[in-house]
């Protein structure tokens, strides 16, 4: 595919650069335009119902069914399709449906030493490869419920048990005999690594090569996991004897998500037990006797209720793409293949300047055999004293870059372990520390705890390889891990609290230099410090008694003496921080890390009129009360940073001017204030009132202008002020102090009030924006990665302590008294 055409029929990637096709892989624009135009131009009905328009459904899905096993050489003859919400779907039906027989323990000792030591494995055996998504794991709890024994073995165990030399069943004696049956499970292609697995291990696991390993005879049925092997990969089940094949359609071709199948051998089906029936699953029924009888067709049996027939015809023009698009799945198997390899070597090739690799790669084979590996590559990024660099900072830099690749265990723990080399011990013990799937902790006790994973797609392009090979010479060789003591530890890990070289006690002599609030999550700030309420870009509007604004040039230094600027403290924060937001048309609140304009759209409040005026530069500023009430059927629930808040929209006058000030359709909503927000951390909030507003993580945000003072000379060409805008601090503060003090806090007061630090700030790549012109430069992210290690961390994070504050307000020059 050339570039044209990859963005003619790929304009979701004009800006990206995707390497994510191992999660999903990406639909072409034909392919909609194909589907969408089949939907319009024939009228499809429920399977079900026996009409014209249901005929046509059940014929073309029919079709689809001979089509799926055809692209797999296969027929109707052999093979049957049960269409699945995918393949966890498949997998979990098979788990359920297997007939797993308990092992038959010795009723007595006595009875034991008679039987023998086989006697007690007579069972049914769950074996699988360590090397699993979890979505084949899971099986191992319904196979152990219904007392069967589970077994994982590795892969060089699996290697060695299967290898042509290894003797089947029939050659080996002194094995408990066992009707049970077993089921062996292994994915065609690793997710983890993008290591292919052998196809005869089928057959030879079916011809009773694990038999001696697992010491126990028995009939063995094979789930061969295709869900990561068939996105790229051909699958040729004439030859490939597995019973089970389950997959995932959008991982092929992007387009139906929801939708996958169970591919069964129709000699295997049989065995599957199945006691719920719903919906077209069966041919007769009583409502009032335990009475029915199960359709005939194995596939309508197994799907209960109406199938999801749209999605099921989308499969349709999904393989019409891979075939007239892509040139078939050999082309695109070697195309996929060469870009993984053309990566490959070259990162391998890439070394810092002592000579050291940059990258650690998680795989089993060098890139050569496109029988053996797939075009996957997963790795970890080490600096030039061979330490790790963290997973969630690799993807954070890439985002600058809009490369999209996916970090951390993929569903994949056991190919972690083998790789990283976590043992057991350590995963129970990382978890017990705080680390969960998906979360941020990527180094513990200097061991990764997952990498970073890349893979292409039939649309990928020599140019995305080679944006992605830049990224890494440009970021990584030579990468510096910073190594001042007082780098980003998290908080808990947090030792000392006050600098042992202070002298004057707790006071640090440091003062509260600005506060800011922003009413709008994501939008621009209003600044509360020595008279000026907030820039205004072409004017500075002024702050007098919080109320009385004047413009720059009416400004006097005698205007403010004895002005002192304050904020009130409300329940959650600074009064009216972060209390609107912007949602999309999807309804997902918006940042800047998508619309960075956001910055643009200046709020203020003034207290005097009661009014929220919002300006952006061309526009007339509108105004909303600070006071609007929802009324009750327009609250809704919105999820913020995984919390779930309650909003209510401010109408259509708002919306439309934020509509045309970004460009896209999208909605003011301001948050309830008597609906607690479920934090993350605390699912049940004590007090029942909201603690949080629209935040991110916590109440406050402060950062120091020292700290920010000492970033700021790896930065040329910034100024202070625009760089302290970047990091969006509720409290900005100014003194003696040394940079990233702060870190070692962890209770402070300002002025009558106490605050908790709850933990440091951990930044992403929403400080590429420059708040004054919404441009994006990558220096900011990238150079605080450097300068702070592991953790891009910047300011620290605070919670009233509603028990020890007495105050109500803070206001600038107030003195910050670190407690602990
Ligand atoms: C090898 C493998 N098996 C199973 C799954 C589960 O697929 P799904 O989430 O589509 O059900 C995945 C998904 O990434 C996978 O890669």
């Amino acid at each position: 595919m050339d570039p044209k055409q990859r963005l003619q029929e790929f304009p979701q990637l004009s800006d990206y650069v995707y390497l994510d096709n191992t999660g999903t892989t990406l639909f072409a624009k034909s392919q909609i335009d194909k589907f969408t135009s089949d939907l319009t131009s024939n009228l499809y009905g429920n399977p079900h119902t026996r009409c014209q328009s249901s005929e046509l459904t059940t014929d073309t899905i029919d079709q689809v069914r001979s089509r799926i096993l055809r692209y797999f050489h296969t027929s109707q003859d052999s093979h049957c399709i049960i269409f699945t919400s995918g393949s966890t779907g498949a997998l979990k039906l098979l788990a359920e449906g297997f007939p797993w027989s308990p092992t038959k323990e010795a009723s007595s000792p006595d009875e034991k030493n008679d039987r023998g030591v086989g006697d007690d494995q007579a069972g049914s055996i769950f074996c699988y490869l360590q090397d699993n998504h979890t979505s084949v794991v899971g099986m191992r709890e319904v196979a152990t419920a219904n007392g069967a024994r589970s077994v994982c073995l590795s892969p060089n165990q699996i290697s060695s048990a299967l290898s042509p030399d290894s003797i089947t069943n029939h050659e080996c004696n002194g094995l408990s005999d066992s009707n049970a049956d077993h089921l062996f499970a292994y994915p065609g292609q690793s997710n983890f690594s993008g290591c292919k697995y052998p196809a005869k291990w089928t057959a030879m696991c079916k011809n009773g090569h694990l038999d001696k390993l697992l010491g126990c005879h028995g009939n063995w049925y094979v789930a061969l996991d295709a869900a990561s092997l068939v996105s790229t990969s051909p699958l040729d089940l004439s030859i490939c004897e597995a019973d089970f094949v389950p997959l995932s359609f959008y991982k092929m071709f992007g387009f139906p998500t929801g939708l996958g199948a169970l591919i069964a051998r129709k000699d295997a089906l049989p065995i599957l037990q199945k006691r719920y029936f719903g919906g077209g699953a069966v041919m007769a029924y009583s409502a009032t006797q335990p009475f029915f009888v199960p359709r005939k067709l194995f596939h309508e049996w197994f799907e209960d209720g109406t199938p999801p027939f749209l999605d099921i015809i989308a499969v349709r023009h999904g393989l019409d793409t891979l075939e007239c698009l892509a040139g078939g799945i050999s082309s695109i198997s070697e195309h996929t293949f060469y870009l993984a390899k053309y990566t490959f070597d070259n990162l391998k090739s890439l070394r810092h300047s002592n000579r050291k690799e940059v990258v650690e790669f998680y795989c089993k084979t060098d890139y050569t055999d496109i029988n053996k590996q797939g075009p996957i590559i997963c790795f970890n990024v080490l600096n030039p004293n061979g330490e790790y660099v963290g997973y969630a900072q690799f993807q954070k830099l890439a985002a600058l870059y809009k490369i999209q690749l996916r970090t951390g265990c993929f569903c994949n723990i056991g190919a972690c372990q083998l790789f990283l080399g976590l043992t057991d011990e350590e995963i129970q013990a990382n978890y017990e520390a705080g680390h969960v799937c998906g979360d941020d902790i990527d180094i513990i006790n200097g061991k990764p705890s997952g990498a970073v994973r890349i893979s292409f797609g039939y649309m990928s392009l020599k140019a995305d390889a080679d944006v992605f090979l830049n990224f890494m010479r440009d970021n990584f060789v030579d990468f510096k891990l910073y190594n001042d003591k007082r780098k980003s530890t998290p908080h808990t890990e947090r030792g000392c609290s006050l600098d042992e070289n202070q002298t004057d006690g707790r006071l640090t002599r440091a003062k509260l230099s600005q506060i800011c609030l922003y009413p709008i999550k994501s939008c621009a700030a209003m600044k509360v410090y020595i008279g000026i309420q907030r820039f205004d870009r072409d004017k500075v509007t002024l702050l007098v008694h919080k109320t009385q604004t004047v413009s720059f040039g009416e400004v006097s230094p005698q205007l403010f003496s004895g002005t002192v600027p304050n904020w009130e403290i409300g329940p959650q924060g600074l009064m009216y921080d972060r209390q609107w937001m912007i949602v999309s048309e999807a309804g997902v609140f918006l940042s800047q890390k998508r619309v960075p304009r956001m910055c643009l759209i200046e709020p203020t409040i003034d207290l005097e009129t009661g009014l929220l005026t919002i300006s952006s530069k061309g526009m007339n500023p509108i105004h909303l009360p600070l006071d609007m009430e929802p009324n009750e059927s327009s609250l809704e629930i919105k999820n913020v940073c995984a919390d779930r808040c309650q909003t209510f929209d401010c109408g259509d006058a708002v919306s439309d001017w934020l509509t045309e000030v970004l460009g896209q359709n999208c909605r003011l909503h301001k948050q309830n204030a008597n609906y607690a927000r479920r934090r993350r951390t605390e699912r049940i909030d004590v007090s029942g009132v909201s603690k949080l507003s629209l935040v991110n993580v916590d109440q406050y945000l402060l950062i120091s202008a020292t700290s920010t003072a000492d970033f700021l000379q790896s930065l040329p060409g910034h100024d202070l002020e625009t760089l302290m805008d970047r990091f969006r601090a509720n409290f900005v503060i100014s003194g003696p102090l040394e940079p990233f003090q702060e870190d070692g806090w962890r209770k402070l007061r300002i002025g009558s009030n106490v605050f908790e630090v709850t933990d440091l700030c951990m930044r992403c790549r929403m400080i590429s924006v420059d708040q004054m012109t919404a441009g994006e430069t990558r220096d900011t992210y990238k150079q605080l990665t450097n300068r702070r290690g592991r953790k891009a961390t910047f300011g620290i994070l605070l919670r009233r302590l509603e028990g020890e504050s007495t105050g109500s307000d803070v206001s600038v020059e107030m003195e910050i008294e670190v407690l602990e």
